[in-house]
């Protein structure tokens, strides 16, 4: 007996469920009839609060069959609730003749089609086959959908990766350009990265001010040997040919602005000043981003610590007195701090690449 109930069963546990919501229980009954002679396993709600609280506690369905017109909530406003919140589950309204209107309107809100009453069953078979496979095109239609977002998003990636590299082998070309620079891109990003930790930064940011860091100066690509090895002092176009490389590695990099915007701005604004003396924009203070502080810092400290083609290089004991003579004027105080202590021994530098 109890393996005959089993057998029983076991279809309807397995087919897909449905749901029929209407107060009329001899319609309900009916139609949910009609469903299970499709194949599915019907639930049964007499309002749209049943049906809600039912759906809650079961799970969706594929397929909700509700009359239009309910007390209570109304057949509108249950597929209203239901396309919210089980965005997959194809709704079919039931209709008496006089609310076809409302029926009509339930479309637009999202209801795949509607019944009209009295319901004959050859009707209702072909209205919920159809509205089934219209469900599984929708979905199949999402699915295709979200890869495609997916695949573009996974080739944004690989495009930036291939310009990053691109870019990393330009910073290369240049430290190979200026025999000082050797190993200046690396070590002021390691510096940078571990000031930015002091200071808060993890994530994202952090790995915006490490790229940053490496590519700070790319813009010297564009200026000319004779100005970068000049080992005397420059004169004022000499200068102002150098000042362009912070616009110039800004432009080269302009393919990052959307999705790495700090790290344009490192490029474009390590050689502010506290003071407003820097350049290209002479910021002052606060309206210096904070990541481009940082790296201007770390920069200043590498610049003293190696040798460079119109002077010898200090000792990292000296440089960070540099940095501490120049603080306010010339270097953030909090990003002074933050390098001194995360570098508190001397003797360990520079860093060796
Ligand atoms: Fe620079």
């Amino acid at each position: 007996m109890l393996d005959q109930v089993a057998a029983a069963l076991e279809p309807r546990a397995l087919a897909p469920r449905c749901l029929v919501v209407d107060d009329d229980a001899p319609v309900r009954s009916a139609i949910a009839k009609v469903t299970q002679l499709l194949g599915l396993a019907p639930l049964e709600a007499a309002d749209g609060a049943a049906a809600l609280r039912l759906l809650a506690e079961q799970g969706e369905v594929p397929l909700v069959i509700s009359d239009v017109n309910m007390p209570g909530i109304s057949g509108m406003e249950l597929l209203e609730e239901i396309t919210r919140r089980y965005p997959d589950t194809a709704v079919l309204m039931l209709s008496g003749v006089a609310d076809v209107k409302i029926a009509v309107a339930c479309l637009d809100k999202g209801a795949l089609d509607y019944i009209a009453k009295p319901a004959l069953l050859e009707e209702v078979r072909a209205r919920v086959a159809k509205a089934l496979e219209k469900r599984d095109l929708l979905l199949q239609r999402r699915f295709y959908q979200r890869n495609l977002e997916l695949r573009v998003r996974v080739q944004a990636n690989r495009i930036k990766e291939l310009f990053l590299q691109g870019v990393q082998t330009l910073a290369q070309a240049l430290e190979a350009k200026d025999a000082y620079t050797s190993g200046h891109s690396i070590r002021v990003s390691r510096y940078a990265v571990q000031t930015a930790v002091r200071l808060g930064f993890t994530g994202e940011k952090l790995e915006e001010i490490r790229l940053g860091g490496e590519l700070h100066d790319i813009g010297k690509i564009g200026t000319r040997e004779a100005v970068l090895n000049k080992p005397g002092p420059l004169t004022d176009e000499e200068f102002l040919h150098i000042t362009e490389h912070t616009m110039l590695g800004e432009k080269i990099l302009a393919p990052l602005a959307r999705e790495n915007p700090t790290v344009l701005r490192i490029v474009r604004n390590h050689h502010e000043r506290m003071d407003g003396r820097g350049f290209p924009d002479r910021l002052a203070g606060g309206d210096i981003p904070f990541e481009a502080r940082i790296v201007c810092v770390v920069d200043a400290f590498d610049a003293m610590t190696t040798n460079r083609a119109y002077r010898a290089s200090r000792t990292p004991q000296a440089a960070m007195e540099e940095l501490e003579r120049c603080v306010g004027t010339h270097f953030d105080p909090d990003v002074v701090r933050a390098f001194l202590a995360a570098f508190p021994d001397p003797g360990q530098l520079p860093l060796t690449v």
